[in-house]
């Protein structure tokens, strides 16, 4: 299968010299694609900047700002057969970003903020993507339920969600414990290392890849 993962952050621009962005390390999205080379299948890896290696065999194509990652998605996404979503897409941007540095004139500094495009939410709707698509759910409370919600709404195949309120899992650290939410179930994935995280998630790929042709 050809698969596309976006993974890492995203930057958005302040100022030329300064951006907001978050905690996200890329370690799911660059192991996801680690476990789909090792399975076999062509992967190419859209990603914010991190400190990781590119895993051996992934196409790479890096990014910065959300934007410029929805447009990566929207040029690439034609040509793939599956799309795992682990992105820590920046949800709000600056507007009007200047040309030159803000100096520190004033004793406080507002920033507005505006919405940036929601990609896996574009993939069905925009995109017109019939794949396979995977999406990731990050939550403090209420985990599946959120998580099923966004199932439905961004019209997933699966979501996979964790718990970001603990410490020992998920953002930034080498561990996860994911529930696999799909339509008509969920699927528990005790904690472990991501990349063992991965390769269950790169596991069930070929069943919904048949689920998906039995439905057609
Ligand atoms: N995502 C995306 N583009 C965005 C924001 C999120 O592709 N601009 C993707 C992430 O990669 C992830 C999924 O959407 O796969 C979940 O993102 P999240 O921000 O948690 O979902 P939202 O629907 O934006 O809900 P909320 O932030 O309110 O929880």
């Amino acid at each position: 299968m050809r698969i596309l993962i976006t993974a890492g952050p995203t930057r958005e621009a302040i100022d030329p010299v300064r951006y907001i962005t978050n905690k996200s390390s890329g370690k799911m999205g660059y192991s996801l694609a680690a476990a789909a080379v090792h399975e076999g299948h062509k992967v190419l890896l859209i990603s914010g900047p991190t400190s990781l290696e590119i895993p051996n065999g992934v196409d790479y194509l890096p990014v910065e700002s959300a934007e410029e990652m929805y447009e990566a998605v929207q040029n690439q996404i034609g040509r793939m057969d599956a799309a795992i979503m682990t992105a820590a897409v920046a949800d709000y941007k600056p507007i009007n970003v200047p040309e030159h540095k803000i100096k520190k004139t004033g004793d406080t500094l507002t920033l507005t903020l505006e919405k940036t495009k929601d990609i896996l939410g574009s993939m069905r709707s925009v995109f017109g993507f019939e794949g396979i698509l995977i999406g990731f759910a990050a939550e403090t409370n209420d985990v599946e339920s959120y998580a099923r919600g966004k199932l439905e709404k961004k019209q997933c195949d699966m979501v996979v969600a964790n718990d970001v309120s603990r410490k020992d899992i998920g953002f930034d650290v080498a561990e996860n414990e994911v529930i696999l939410v799909y339509p008509t179930h969920t699927d528990h994935l005790e904690k472990a290392a991501k990349t063992h995280i991965a390769h269950e998630i790169i596991k069930r790929l070929p069943s919904l890849h048949r689920q998906k042709s039995n439905n057609l």
